[in-house]
């Protein structure tokens, strides 16, 4: 297994040797940045590494009410609950609604977060085909009882197709029944998405009540966490029906530190977030141009290719050779990832637009060379 030996960013060590990086969820490449890692140093000096207990149990601290107050500001929300993993946030959501809706709904792709979360509710769950608002509308109109409340829950963006959900088209369908409520994982959306940052539902324009988000700060902001922010009586409710905010310890102080700074940092420029969205139509563009047309045209900085007679394997193994990193990932090893496997590409706002074009002339050898073996193989 590869190790990692220095923070990921544009440029990152492995196994020893710097390498142009296009892997994992550092979309900003923030978690080598200085502001953070000095803001993390500091706040290690007051409160050592973590508080050893829940927040209820004298866990609370200003480091992690700072977050929260930051979070809140960025969502532009009365109030933000702060967490240990963004895994967590559709178990926090689903427990704490739990009085607000009778059947959930899940994509039949959901990340294993919200199946594990869905599971956790103890409530009955039903898939829809993946980002098919007509088959969410079959199974709706065939599972609910009268008066029954259905709770449609899918990641905003999926972690390996980098594809977004429709969610415009369900928050079209649910507003015809009442008390219908919308979640959404936005794992890999927060900060990343809309004009301020805020995630796939105001990407996609949809707003308002029983609409609801969980984001994480481990990803594009560079910290570690999940948040979801609201009204101040919705974030009460889930702090009162959710068992998880109060029985897990406290995020560490050191990465709740480096959190509420990236936040500020975010919320101080917008210039990172254009600098990532011309990067990624930069890097779509080129692609595109190698025969990938089918990339769809989002600022979505996940790029999943999944060319046919490749050996993908190999493809990422002649890449990382040549010093570019990019992840192979298994048809059914993890969700969202096409049947035949695919090289997943993640653009960082920190990628120069000459190691952008470097990893694409490489990948257009590359394929060349595993096109060529799958075919040597298959003689
Ligand atoms: C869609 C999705 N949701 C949730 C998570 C978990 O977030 P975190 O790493 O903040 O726990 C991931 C992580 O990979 C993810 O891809």
């Amino acid at each position: 297994m590869h190790h990692m030996d220095s923070a990921p960013g544009a440029k990152t060590i492995i196994d020893g040797r710097e390498v142009n990086y296009f892997c994992g969820t550092g979309y900003f490449g923030l978690q080598g940045n200085t502001k953070l890692i000095n803001a993390a140093c500091h706040a290690m000096q007051q409160y050592g590494i973590a508080s050893g207990t829940s927040r209820s149990g004298f866990g609370n601290n200003a480091v992690l009410l700072d977050v929260e107050e930051k979070a809140a500001r960025f969502f532009e929300a009365e109030q933000a609950l702060y967490y240990v993993s963004g895994y967590l946030g559709n178990a926090i959501l689903l427990q704490g609604l739990s009085a607000d809706y009778e059947v959930i709904f899940a994509d039949a792709e959901a990340h294993y977060s919200v199946m594990d979360g869905a599971a956790m509710a103890k409530k009955p769950v039903v898939r829809f085909a993946h980002c098919d608002v007509e088959d969410l509308q079959r199974k709706l109109t065939a599972t609910l009882k009268p008066g029954q409340r259905p709770l449609v829950i899918t990641d905003g963006v999926f972690p390996t197709s980098g594809a977004v959900a429709p969610l415009a088209d369900y928050d079209n369908l649910l507003s015809t029944i009442e008390g219908a409520i919308i979640c959404v994982d936005d794992a890999h959306a927060t900060a990343v998405l809309g004009l301020k940052g805020q995630g796939s539902l105001e990407y996609c324009g949809v707003s308002g009540e029983r609409r609801y988000s969980s984001g994480t700060l481990s990803k594009a902001v560079g910290g570690h966490g999940g948040v979801i922010a609201g009204s101040s009586a919705f974030i009460e409710q889930l702090k009162k029906h959710s068992s998880i905010p109060y029985g897990t310890s406290s995020v560490p102080v050191p990465a709740a530190a480096a959190s509420a700074a990236a936040l500020q940092l975010l919320m101080d420029s917008r210039a990172l977030r254009q600098q990532l969205w011309d990067n990624v139509a930069y890097a779509k563009a080129a692609f595109r141009q190698i025969g990938f047309t089918d990339i769809p045209d989002t600022p979505v900085p996940i790029i999943c290719l999944s060319p046919s007679a490749v050996d993908l394997g190999k493809l990422q193994q002649t890449l990382f050779d040549k010093g570019q990193v990019v992840l192979h990932v298994p048809g059914g090893s993890y969700t969202s990832v096409p049947k035949s496997g695919a090289i997943r590409v993640a653009i960082f706002s920190t990628h120069s637009k000459q190691q952008i074009d470097e990893l694409v002339a490489e990948m257009l050898l590359g394929m060349e060379s595993a096109r060529c073996s799958v075919f040597a193989e298959s003689k």
